[in-house]
């Protein structure tokens, strides 16, 4: 069942902090946890860094920082994280490029359109901020996400380091014109 029509989505505020952290962590674990790849002791010391409360909500008060929440009633379904004036080698030189750092739905709502909710919302602000060059970077093993960026015009310009606790791993780089 397609819900797409029931997701909202909008800005994260300061106050969203303990939420995103929530399901941060939640959507990241159903993600990747049960891949043979995935050490659980490395899957614990990155989450254990990248979901506490503490760090989403300084990511909150950056300001070329954005979060958007997927909401479906007053419940947060999914969120992206956007960065501003974020590049790296591997990214075609743009004027303006933006990052989209994270990209996610509960697992529960996986297919359901949040991503699409979503996409549409940055691509929205992108245009609106006058952003060029959208890129991501998506694990080499995520061939899911790989297929639903793609759908949306994502192309492989190159490949960075992941690091998940104490493992290096291969992300591939994603780009496409906003
Ligand atoms: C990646 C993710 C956010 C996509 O969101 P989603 O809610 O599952 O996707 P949607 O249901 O909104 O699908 C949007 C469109 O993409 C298509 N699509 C989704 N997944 C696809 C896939 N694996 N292959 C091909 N098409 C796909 C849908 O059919 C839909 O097409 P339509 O607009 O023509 O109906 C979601 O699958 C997710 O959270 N996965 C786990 C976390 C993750 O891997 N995040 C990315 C990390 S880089």
């Amino acid at each position: 069942m397609n819900q797409q029509e029931n997701v909202t989505v909008r800005f994260g505020a300061p106050e969203d902090a303990e939420t995103l952290a929530r399901i941060g962590r939640a959507s990241f674990y159903d993600a990747f946890a049960d891949h043979p790849a995935n050490h659980p002791d490395d899957m614990k010391l990155y989450m254990d860094e990248a979901f506490a409360p503490e760090t989403i909500a300084n990511d909150l008060r950056e300001k070329d920082t954005i979060y958007l929440i997927a909401e479906i009633g007053n419940e947060a379904v999914g969120y992206a994280k956007l960065k501003l004036d974020s590049s790296e080698e591997s990214v075609p030189r743009g004027e303006k490029p933006i990052e989209l750092c994270r990209l996610y739905s509960l697992n529960e709502y996986v297919g359901k359109g949040i991503g699409k909710a979503l996409m549409a919302k940055c691509f929205e602000y992108a245009k609106e901020n006058g952003n060029d060059v959208f890129w991501l970077g998506v694990w080499e093993y995520n061939y899911r996400a790989q297929k639903f960026y793609a759908k949306y015009g994502f192309e492989k310009c190159g490949e960075h380091v992941f690091q998940l606790g104490t493992d290096p791993q291969t992300d591939w780089v994603l780009q496409r014109k906003v």
